[in-house]
């Protein structure tokens, strides 16, 4: 973490500065502390990589680390059967989406719980072991804003996940929805844009494994009871171990509106690719409208220039949608837009980290300007990405 970024609106925070410096301490040993066991882990699981991809791996390397067959032993098998009876047999009534890697249902356990079945498409290449690798990984996620994984099943070629079931759906079907919008007031939106905030920092620097996303997206973010958000659709993102927060891969997964532009252009993609989709989400949260197929009377710029050019003109306060005007707190309105501003910027560097987002959202303290920020439309994506293969990441088959 850059503490240069961090000091400029720390220091104009007085009231808040001794707690900050605190926390911000109180992270930083950790951080190195956890980077040091990290580095020791990735260290040891690069040189394995080298050696040998592929099966194996998942059984050989558990000595290297501290999991624990045990781990996996803890989150509980779901036989095919229950999964079937659950889902009135992968009844087409029961489907409620389409995920990463193959159809999701509902359905509802014996014991009446109701829960959000994954079922890996027969299309997706991915091999048992590597499932059971992803199982694994995302067995030890545990956050308030990660939808939470409650079993599995394998079964032959039936490879399954079972979610805990979110009742409000996702983000998106209330968001971009005319009469639905109505019920996500101001203290929602923030609450959301929190909470995701929350969850992602989690995703790169809190869990014992940094992850990457890949694919942040209103559709992607469900809502529970309470409107809080959960990420989901995170397991079969890329886990880094370690040093390496940017690599290159020639599968580019994601989504048009949300995807970065080295990620896009050059399949290049680090935590700062998570930070630029989170910043969109940001501004489409305010705005009411989506960042792909965005349009203007005035000007043919996408949801992000406009939001540059009201920014610059001191009317960011237009970009919040019409619906909010009795609810909103219009300083969090402005701090949220200046945010999503800095987290969309065309250069990496110029992007915060998820912490200092967190801490941006929750201080009072003067923002760094913002640049112009990346504004290219869906037309503008680029047919070929880099051909780059890297030597020691796991590929994840994840076409869509
Ligand atoms: C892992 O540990 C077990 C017992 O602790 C040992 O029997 C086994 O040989 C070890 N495997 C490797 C690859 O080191
Ligand atoms: C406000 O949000 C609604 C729902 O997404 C959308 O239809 C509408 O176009 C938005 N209003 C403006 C002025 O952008
Ligand atoms: C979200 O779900 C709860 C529980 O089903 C429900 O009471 C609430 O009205 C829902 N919220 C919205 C905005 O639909
Ligand atoms: C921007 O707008 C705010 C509130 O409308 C005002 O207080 C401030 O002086 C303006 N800043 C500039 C540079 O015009």
């Amino acid at each position: 973490m850059a503490a240069s970024e961090l000091a400029g609106f720390l220091n104009s925070s007085t009231n808040k500065k001794k707690g900050a410096l605190t926390i911000i301490l109180s992270i930083s040993s950790g951080m190195l502390l956890l980077s040091a066991v990290v580095y020791t882990c990735a260290t040891k699981k690069k040189r394995h990589h080298m050696k040998k991809r592929g099966n194996r791996e998942y059984d050989s390397e558990k000595n290297s680390t501290d999991f624990s067959t045990e781990d996996l032993d803890e989150l509980p098998f779901f036989s095919l059967n229950s999964i079937a009876k659950a889902t009135n047999g992968f009844s087409i009534n029961n489907k409620i989406g389409e995920g990463g890697f193959g159809p999701v249902y509902k359905g509802v356990l014996e014991d009446r719980q109701e829960v959000a079945v994954k079922r890996l498409s027969k299309t997706s290449h991915q091999g048992v072991d590597e499932f059971k690798n992803e199982v694994f990984y995302i067995a030890k996620l545990q956050h308030r804003n990660l939808v939470k994984l409650i079993g599995y099943c394998i079964h032959g070629n039936e490879m399954i996940l079972i979610y805990e079931y979110m009742v409000n759906g996702s983000l998106d079907s209330f968001l971009f929805d005319e009469t639905r919008s109505s019920m996500l007031d101001w203290p929602h939106r923030f609450g959301i844009i929190h909470g995701m905030a929350r969850g992602i920092l989690y995703l790169h620097q809190d869990s014992r494994l940094q992850i990457i996303h890949r694919d942040l997206k209103a559709g992607n973010i469900l809502l529970d009871e309470d409107m809080n958000p959960k990420i989901s659709d995170f397991g079969l993102a890329r886990k880094f171990v370690g040093f390496d927060t940017s690599a290159k891969t020639k599968k580019v997964v994601g989504t048009y509106g949300y995807i970065s532009p080295e990620y896009a252009m050059h399949g290049r993609f680090s935590t700062k690719s998570d930070v630029f989709s989170f910043g969109v989400l940001v501004l489409e949260i305010v705005s009411g409208r989506k960042n792909q197929g965005f349009s203007h009377k005035d000007h043919s710029d996408n949801l992000l220039g406009h939001t540059w050019r009201l920014f610059k003109e001191n009317k960011s306060i237009e970009l919040m949608n019409a619906s909010l005007r009795d609810s909103c707190v219009m300083s969090e309105v402005l701090r949220s837009i200046h945010v999503g501003l800095l987290c969309v910027q065309h250069n990496v560097e110029d992007r915060p980290t998820m912490l200092s987002v967190v801490l941006m959202l929750i201080s009072e303290g003067v923002l760094p300007q913002p640049k112009q920020p990346a504004f290219f439309t869906g037309e503008s994506y680029p047919e070929h990405y880099g051909k780059s293969s890297d030597e020691y990441m796991i590929t994840l088959p994840y076409a869509r």
